[in-house]
């Protein structure tokens, strides 16, 4: 099925810092209301509106507030059971589960691509009392208490990875939390660093709301490309990404004995299932044979 390229239907206009400031005050104390946010900016189209909200979220760190709680509980829960070493937070944001993962953990690498969010994070480890380390080095940004430390990349998640797999780093769980799909960079960051355990978080329930086809279309590697994937429900949803998880982990390797095969061990929902996002925990072990792995894999519809 073609697609048609998606374009503004209308001129776009400049958010003044006025109309932010009202935009972020309502975020900060309302939950997102497409109607009310309307009547508050008329002349703006909704995409417009909800583009802008996204970017404020991550900006000032209300990404997730409504679900903060249980989205670290769940963090906390698979620390205590893993009980993770080294610990690679790939989306670290602000750093909410990373200073989870440390609690447990001896050091948490971490990476986060928008600078601005470097104030967030020190304020943060002030918070947890861990001291900002100058060690000349400008890749890694050092925060030390007593023993554990954390190393914070600012920059991409798979360059924080390769430097990681450079320096021979052995990582026991990788942390996933983007705010929208990490599907595409999944195999890289598990060949790079071989984790035994992964927890990701899964954004794209977003776009089968939304019914971004291309979008769909692009994420959902285990499925035909030139095939429309909606509509679709959320338990199936939720099949078709663990299907995509672990058909991307299955391919992470041109040998199967060096790829992965992943183990849904648990799973939580951030914000609930008619709105929210689905965080996952799964071990990782070697795949056994490559047509066991695939006959599992083909028969895997768990809410048929
Ligand atoms: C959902 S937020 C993270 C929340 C964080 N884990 C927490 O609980 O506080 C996702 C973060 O990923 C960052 N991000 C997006 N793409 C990235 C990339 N390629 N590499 C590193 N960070 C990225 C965004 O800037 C954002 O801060």
């Amino acid at each position: 099925m073609i697609l048609e390229r998606r374009k503004a239907n209308t001129i776009p206009t400049d958010w003044s810092a006025e109309d932010e400031a009202v935009l972020l005050t309502f975020l900060e104390n309302e939950s997102f209301d497409a109607k009310l946010l309307k009547t508050l900016f008329p002349n703006r189209t909704l995409p417009s509106i909800r583009s802008k909200v996204r970017k404020l979220r991550i900006k000032h760190d209300l990404f997730g507030a409504s679900y903060r709680d249980t989205k670290e509980k769940f963090t906390e829960k698979i620390a205590s059971e893993v009980k993770p070493k080294i610990v690679f937070d790939a989306y670290a944001g602000a750093g909410h589960q990373t200073f989870k993962w440390i609690a447990r953990a001896n050091t948490v690498y971490a990476s986060e691509l928008m600078k601005s969010k470097l104030k967030q994070f020190e304020k943060m480890a002030s918070d947890h009392l861990f001291v900002k380390i100058d060690t000349k080095d400008c890749t890694w940004n050092l925060f030390q208490k007593d023993d554990k430390k954390i190393y914070l990349f600012i920059g991409d998640a798979v360059s924080a990875a390769a430097e990681l797999k450079v320096n021979k780093v052995v990582v026991d769980l990788i942390d996933l939390d983007t705010c929208g799909s990490t599907l595409p960079t999944l195999p890289t960051l598990l060949v790079l660093l071989r984790p035994k355990h992964l927890v990701i978080t899964h954004g794209e329930f977003h776009s089968m709301r939304f019914k971004r086809e291309d979008v769909l279309r692009r994420l959902l590697v285990h499925r035909d490309i030139g095939s429309n994937p909606l509509p679709m429900g959320v338990d199936q949803m939720s099949d078709e990404l663990d299907k995509a998880v672990k058909t991307a982990a299955l391919r992470a390797h041109n040998e199967t004995s060096d790829s992965f095969w992943l183990n849904l061990k648990d799973e939580i929902w951030l914000g609930g299932r008619i709105h929210g996002m689905l965080r996952r925990y799964y071990k990782v072990s070697k795949p056994s044979a490559t047509a066991d792995c695939i006959n599992e894999l083909s028969s895997l519809i768990k809410h048929a």
